[in-house]
């Protein structure tokens, strides 16, 4: 599985002092600590939380005839002192309310078809997405003269920070919105995009479930312990510097000099819940190294109490974030967000046992 063995992670559950963690108390201040290393040093911190967040509404219809989902477009804006927009569909069951919410900022990709827009209705859910690079573009020589970086010209994060920064403004918006339910929003994304929502889900206690999709480096994914063909940091940093905050590229090569790992982004979801998703043919997103961080994570939610609110699956074929994956997604989401059988099955895994 590697070359050799990594050593072993960094413990979640001692404080960086080297005393033990030993309850939820203590976890809380642990946690607080972990966030701020890797926070700080992997994604160069997040852009500042705006004094205020609304949501204008542009335009309502209904998606397909009377009884259809409204279509309904709006627009996220922040102020006072540094105002800042971008656009919001909401895809909204028939009915009253209120409704659990899926926020997807993928809509770049354009891989929610209507399908699997018409699951997450189907289920009762509201379907909201964003184009996450209206906030931050993902061209790899973008320079910081566009989007957030000139509403919030501070730090040094770069665009994971800014997206999960988007995530966090229509979390904002969409709590003050009675036909939305604040205690079961979830957020989900593929590749760069569950990147993404490990960020926002780990910074966000308002977020109930995150699920990143085939996420891998930077992700969910390990950095100390590299399965065949996985992208490593040095490499991640070099193709896309734009990512990160500037401190991480140092770390090439020297991986077990970070003081943490992505077990770490892992586990500041506890005791919320989190579903990392991986393809067993996906190998450039490291689904062995993922299951290492799984296990790792594990130790914060059994000191919670909680060991079933983190999971992992893996399946079958190559990297995309499919209609069967929203499908196992909203499965979980049922199950962890409102109150439904745990699904029969969750796919193989070969790393377990
Ligand atoms: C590249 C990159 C990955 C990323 C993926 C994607 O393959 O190396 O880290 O997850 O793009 O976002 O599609």
């Amino acid at each position: 599985m590697t070359k050799s063995a990594p050593d072993a992670l960094p413990d979640l559950l001692t404080f960086c002092d080297g005393s033990a963690v030993t309850s939820a108390a203590d976890w809380q201040r642990r946690r607080e600590e972990i966030s701020r290393l890797i926070v700080n040093i992997e994604y160069g911190g997040l852009p500042s939380t705006p004094g205020t967040t609304s949501l204008e509404v542009l335009h309502r219809a209904r998606v397909c005839g009377d009884n259809s989902p409204h279509f309904v477009s709006c627009r996220v804006q922040t102020g006072p002192e540094a105002p800042f927009s971008f656009l919001l569909t909401l895809t909204i069951p028939q009915g009253d309310g209120p409704f659990p919410v899926v926020i997807n900022g993928d809509a770049c990709w354009r891989y929610v078809t209507d399908e699997v827009a018409g699951y997450v209705t189907d289920r009762g859910f509201i379907l909201a997405q964003f184009n996450r690079v209206e906030i931050a573009s993902d061209i790899h020589s973008a320079a910081r003269d566009h989007g957030i970086y000139l509403a919030y010209p501070n730090g040094t994060y770069g665009a994971l920070a800014a997206w999960a920064w988007g995530y966090h403004r229509c979390v904002d918006a969409l709590i003050t919105q009675p036909f939305v339910d604040p205690s079961r929003i979830a957020i989900t994304g593929h590749s760069r995009g569950g990147k993404t929502v490990l960020l926002a889900g780990a910074t966000d206690d308002r977020i109930a479930l995150t699920t990143a999709n085939n996420s891998g480096a930077g992700g969910a994914g390990c950095f100390r312990h590299q399965g065949p063909n996985s992208e490593t940091l040095a490499g991640i940093c070099h193709n896309f510097p734009h990512w990160f905050g500037p401190e991480l590229e140092a770390y090439g090569g020297r991986e077990n000099e970070l003081p943490f790992d992505q077990h770490f982004l892992k586990a500041l979801h506890a005791p919320r819940a989190l579903l990392t998703m991986e393809a067993l043919e996906d190998l450039w997103a490291n689904p062995s190294g993922t299951w290492l961080t799984h296990c790792a994570a594990t130790a914060v939610y059994d000191l919670l109490n909680v060991p079933d609110r983190i999971n992992v699956t893996f399946r079958d074929g190559t990297h995309k974030h499919s209609p069967a994956d929203w499908l196992r997604f909203l499965d979980v989401m049922e199950w962890q967000l409102c109150g439904k059988p745990k699904p029969a099955d969750l796919g193989p895994n070969p790393f377990s046992g």
